[in-house]
């Protein structure tokens, strides 16, 4: 034999077989399970996985492409260390981001496409996998009160992917043809919530309008847009004649769960529109990547409430449903399944009220003469990618058939729970603000205080004084260090492993205000973990007190 069919023979070993092979299978399926048994082996009590060490960076730049051929044994080895030092995002007490823990379903449906690689690109490459996409889109329409016949939808590569695609078909209804011809004159812009996340900039920025074009519109103490400032400036832009490629409506924003009011939003956006005679309607967007699951609760009877939730969680969930019942008032939204869907990263998908507007991106069959030759559904002609993974509306589709409507309000309904009470227990502590005490979601913000510190005065106080500015300033450094503390504690994989925003909102003098974050996205959270939160920040106070 020669050499290469030698080598031959041995790679073919290292792929799924194509003709079944119930042996060849179950060494697969050994091998997931040992790399499996690694990992297992790296868990303990900790929210992390193995040993934490500096990571050297420096060292990556020396690596090269080894000459010869490995084993799937040695290579499932080697992967299996790139996860040592990792946060586990299902353990209680691993609190740091809007990360949730995958659920099995959707890391089978993760898994699956990873084997027999389907690309969505359009029926022709995946068959019923494209069966998916429709199904998930179509699933998800109908739960944010989207028609599902009417609307249309695609998975992209993340939240920011489905800000662009709102953005770009706007663009397409206030400028026609520029899909083709491009922009010329005066750039549109693009108006959003000061609390809107930077995906509404890097949209603008890859899209050429530039950063600059977006304005971005004050938000109340609530974290949700001030509609008299954006009617203001809507009117401002409009009567200066510039187009509105886009207004984006945050629904969660990322730091404060703060919801925007898109009703008035789009009441303002039609009357606008109306009254200057407007040739296009400026498309409103709902960046609902974190609120959309909220949705589930449109139809629960919270007064009857079956699941019995407590009153106080009845209450938040009330609070976001009231704005999120409103999401299908939007002309797009965009869906973060790998947020508060439980599935595995990438899994986002944008939608359109009316699926005709997708075919605003749509490019001529002259442009694409190799593809879609054959079936009806080619959502490749108007999507930005070429190929597309199947695994992200598989891993959606399963985690819907998993948890149903039930399991996503029993989710949402104890994650909620969970921050009430992380709430409550903030809120009594003397040192402690909670920042966004206005916002309830599983997001909590708060500012620790020296004990000295008034903390019934001080947090409104050097927000909106001028003149407490370096207070202002000094509180921030107290933060970082206790967060600090913090997080080498975790690093230990001791206590809980929080997050820190160094800017959840600006003072009313322009000043950052950071803060402290908990996002409790983990289905195995419960009252002691709530208090190892506090247990955490007492440590690390002291701490920190103790070096002043
Ligand atoms: C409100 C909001 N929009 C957009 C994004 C961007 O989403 P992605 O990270 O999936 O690109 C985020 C990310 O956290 C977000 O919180």
């Amino acid at each position: 034999m020669s050499s290469y069919r030698s080598h031959l023979e041995v790679l073919r070993r290292a792929f799924p077989q194509p003709v079944s092979n119930q042996e060849h299978d179950a060494w697969f399926v050994f091998s997931v399970l040992r790399a499996l048994d690694q990992l297992d082996s790296m868990k303990s009590e900790r929210p992390i996985l193995g040993e934490p060490a500096e990571i050297d960076f420096r060292a990556a730049s020396e690596e090269r492409i080894p000459e010869g051929i490995s084993s799937v044994e040695e290579v499932a080895r080697k992967l299996v260390e790139y996860f040592s030092g990792m946060f586990i995002w299902g353990h209680p007490r691993s609190q740091i981001n809007v990360i949730p823990p995958p659920c099995i379903p959707g890391i089978l449906g993760t898994l699956l496409p990873a084997i027999y690689n389907p690309n969505i690109c359009s029926e022709e490459g995946s068959r019923r996998v494209a069966l998916a996409e429709a199904e998930a889109i179509a699933m998800t329409a109908d739960l944010m009160g989207y028609c599902p016949r009417k609307a249309g939808g695609v998975f992209t590569f993340g939240g920011t992917g489905t800000l662009l695609y709102a953005i770009r078909t706007g663009l397409e209804k206030c400028c026609p043809g520029s899909m083709r011809s491009g922009l010329s004159g005066e750039l549109p812009v693009i108006l959003c919530s000061d609390e809107a996340h930077y995906a509404c900039y890097t949209a603008a920025s890859w899209l050429g309008l530039g950063a600059e074009q977006v304005v971005s519109i004050p938000t109340a103490p609530d974290n949700e847009m001030r509609t008299c400032l954006f009617e203001s400036e809507l009117r401002r832009l409009v009567r200066a004649g510039r187009r509105i490629a886009c207004i984006v409506a945050t629904m969660g924003t990322t730091d404060a769960f703060g919801l925007d009011p898109l009703r008035q939003i789009r009441e303002i956006r039609d009357e606008v529109a109306g009254e200057s005679g407007l040739d296009y309607l400026p498309h409103l967007h709902a960046d609902a990547v974190i609120g959309w699951a909220w949705s589930v609760f449109r139809d629960y009877d919270l007064s009857s409430n079956e699941l019995q939730f407590s009153d106080r969680t009845t209450r938040a969930l009330a609070w976001a449903v009231r704005r999120i019942k409103d999401l299908h008032l939007a002309d797009s939204i965009g869906v973060d399944y790998h947020k508060t869907g439980f599935v595995p990263y990438i899994s986002s998908a944008v939608f359109f009220r009316d699926a005709a507007d997708l075919q605003l991106l749509a490019r001529t069959p002259a442009e694409t003469p190799y593809l879609f030759q054959s079936g009806e559904y080619h959502p490749g002609r108007f999507t930005l990618e070429t190929s597309r993974s199947g695994s992200g509306p598989l891993a959606a589709l399963a985690a819907f058939r998993l948890f149903g409507r039930t399991g996503l309000r029993t989710m949402l309904g104890h994650l909620v729970s969970m921050a009430e009470l992380l709430r409550d227990r903030l809120q009594s502590h003397p040192c402690i603000s909670v920042v966004n005490p206005d916002n309830f979601g599983p997001v909590t913000l708060f500012r620790v205080y020296p004990p000295s510190v008034d903390t019934f005065e001080m947090p409104q106080r050097e927000i909106t004084d001028a003149g407490r500015a370096g207070q202002l300033q000094a509180h921030n450094e107290y933060n970082r260090r206790v967060f600090e503390v913090i997080h080498e504690e975790a690093l230990r994989g001791e206590g809980v492993v929080l997050s820190m925003t160094e800017c959840w909102r600006e003072s009313d003098y322009g000043q950052p205000v950071s803060a402290l974050k908990s996002y409790i996205m983990s289905p195995f959270s419960d009252e002691q973990y709530v208090q190892a939160v506090l247990d955490s920040i007492n440590r690390a106070q002291k701490i920190v007190e103790s070096s002043c």
